[in-house]
C-alpha cells in the first residue's frame, strides 16, 4: 500500500486532504546530485544502468519532497528501439544521423520486441518500486507518436518541426504507416512498464500544438485515442499536449484520467472545455520559477484557487529549466503542500 497516494486518488477523481504536486522534468539538470551523476556517465547509460535511473528518479523525491516519482529515462528510447540511432549532445539536444524521409528509410523502422529492446527500463522501474518502498507512486511515461515522429523525421529539435510536417502533408500514407508502427510499440512498451510496477503513465506531446485543430486531430489524436484505449483498464493515463487546448474536449473524451495543459489557457478556460469529470495538471509557467521565492509563493497559490481544490494536480505547464535554483522549485512544491483553502 503507498504511503502517498495522493497523486492517484486525485487522478481517479477523488476530493483528497490537499492537492498533489510534482514537476515535469524533474529528475534533471537543475539538481547538483543530478550534474554529478552526468558527469561520470553518458546519457544513454544514465538511462539503461538500472542502478543510475533508479538513484536519478529518486532524487526529486529526497530532495525537493514531490508527490510522485518519474521514472528517469527518454522519449527518444522508443525510436533507438525501432532501429534508428539516437545521439543526445550537450547542449545541442538529440540528433538523429539517419532520420526517416522516404519509404525506402521506412524498411530500416521496426515493431520491436520491448522485452529484448528496452528490458532495462522495466528492470529500473522494478528496482525504482523497491527503493522507493511504496513513499510515493511511480509515474512511467513515453512520447506520443506525432512528437516521435517529429524527431525521427526531422532529426533534431526545432522550433517549427517544418520538415516533420512536410512529411506528413507530402506522403501521408507514409506518415500514418509510421505514426501506426510507433503506436504499436508504444501500446507494449506502456504495458510493460505498468506490468513492471508503473503506478500511472503520462503520453508526452510536446509538440501537439504545432498543429491546427484539424491536423492534431488527423495527425496526433487518433494514435493517442488508440494508446489511451488500450491503457485504460489497466492504468491512469494522463495526456500532456502542449499547446493543443483546442482539443482538450476530444482529449478528455478518451477515457484517459489527467490532462496536463500548458500556461497559455486559463485554468477556467480549460475546466469549460474539457468537462468536469476529468483531472487537469498544470500550469505553472516554468521560467516563472525565476522569480522572487515570496512571488512565486504568490503565484503558486494564485494558479491553487483559479484551479479548485478537487480534480487538479499541481504542476509546471512544461518542464522545468536547467536555471531554476533548487530552493525555488521547493518553494513551488511546498506553497502546494501547505496551501490552506481556508485563506
Ligand atoms: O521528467 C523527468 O524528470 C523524467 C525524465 C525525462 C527526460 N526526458 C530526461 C532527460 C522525461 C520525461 C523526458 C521527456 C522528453 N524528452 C520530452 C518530453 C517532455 C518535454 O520536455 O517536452 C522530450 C521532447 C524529450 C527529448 C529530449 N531529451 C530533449 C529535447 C533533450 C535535450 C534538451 C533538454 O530538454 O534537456 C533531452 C535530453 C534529456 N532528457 C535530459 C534529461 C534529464 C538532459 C540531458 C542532460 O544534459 O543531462
Amino acid at each position: 500500500m503507498l504511503k502517498n497516494d495522493l497523486l492517484l486518488r486525485t487522478l481517479r477523481g477523488e476530493q483528497t486532504e490537499r492537492t498533489p504536486v510534482w514537476m515535469m522534468r524533474q529528475a534533471g539538470r537543475y539538481l547538483p546530485e543530478y550534474i554529478a551523476i552526468r558527469n561520470k556517465y553518458s546519457f544513454f547509460e544514465r538511462c539503461q544502468t538500472p542502478e543510475l535511473a533508479c538513484e536519478i528518479t529518486i532524487q526529486p523525491v529526497d530532495i525537493v519532497g514531490v508527490d510522485a516519482a518519474i521514472l528517469f529515462s527518454d522519449i527518444l528510447v522508443v525510436p533507438q528501439a525501432m532501429g534508428l540511432e539516437v545521439q543526445l549532445i550537450e547542449s545541442k539536444g538529440p540528433v538523429l544521423p539517419d532520420p526517416v524521409k522516404t519509404a525506402a528509410d521506412l524498411n530500416r523502422v521496426r515493431v520491436p520486441d520491448v522485452n529484448e529492446t528496452l528490458g532495462y527500463v522495466f528492470d529500473a522501474i522494478k528496482l525504482i518500486k523497491q527503493e522507493l518502498n511504496n513513499r510515493v507512486p511511480l509515474i512511467g511515461f513515453a512520447g506520443a507518436p506525432w512528437t516521435l515522429l517529429c524527431y525521427m523525421v526531422q532529426g533534431k529539435g526545432s522550433k517549427t518541426f517544418d520538415e516533420a510536417k512536410a512529411f506528413c502533408y507530402t506522403q501521408p500514407a507514409l506518415a500514418h504507416q509510421l505514426l501506426q508502427m510507433i503506436t504499436d510499440t508504444t501500446i507494449a512498451y506502456l504495458k510493460a512498464q505498468v506490468a513492471a510496477g508503473a503506478d500511472t503513465v503520462q503520453l508526452f506531446d510536446s509538440w501537439g500544438g504545432l498543429l491546427s485543430k484539424q491536423d492534431f486531430e488527423t495527425i496526433s489524436l487518433p494514435y493517442i485515442k488508440q494508446i489511451v484505449n488500450a491503457l485504460k483498464d489497466e492504468t491512469l493515463v494522463i495526456i500532456f499536449a502542449k499547446g493543443a487546448w483546442y482539443s482538450l474536449q476530444e482529449m478528455a473524451a478518451t477515457g484517459a484520467a489527467g490532462l496536463g495543459i500548458d500556461w497559455c489557457i486559463e485554468p477556467q478556460m480549460a475546466r469549460s472545455f474539457a468537462g468536469d469529470n476529468i483531472t487537469l495538471q498544470g500550469n505553472f509557467d516554468p521560467a516563472k520559477l525565476l522569480s522572487p521565492v515570496p512571488v512565486i509563493e504568490t503565484e503558486v497559490k494564485k494558479m491553487l484557487k483559479a484551479f479548485g481544490n478537487t480534480k487538479h494536480v499541481a504542476n509546471l505547464g512544461h518542464g522545468i529549466l536547467p536555471n531554476v535554483p533548487v530552493a525555488h522549485a521547493k518553494a513551488f512544491v511546498d506553497t502546494v503542500k501547505n496551501y490552506d483553502w481556508n485563506d
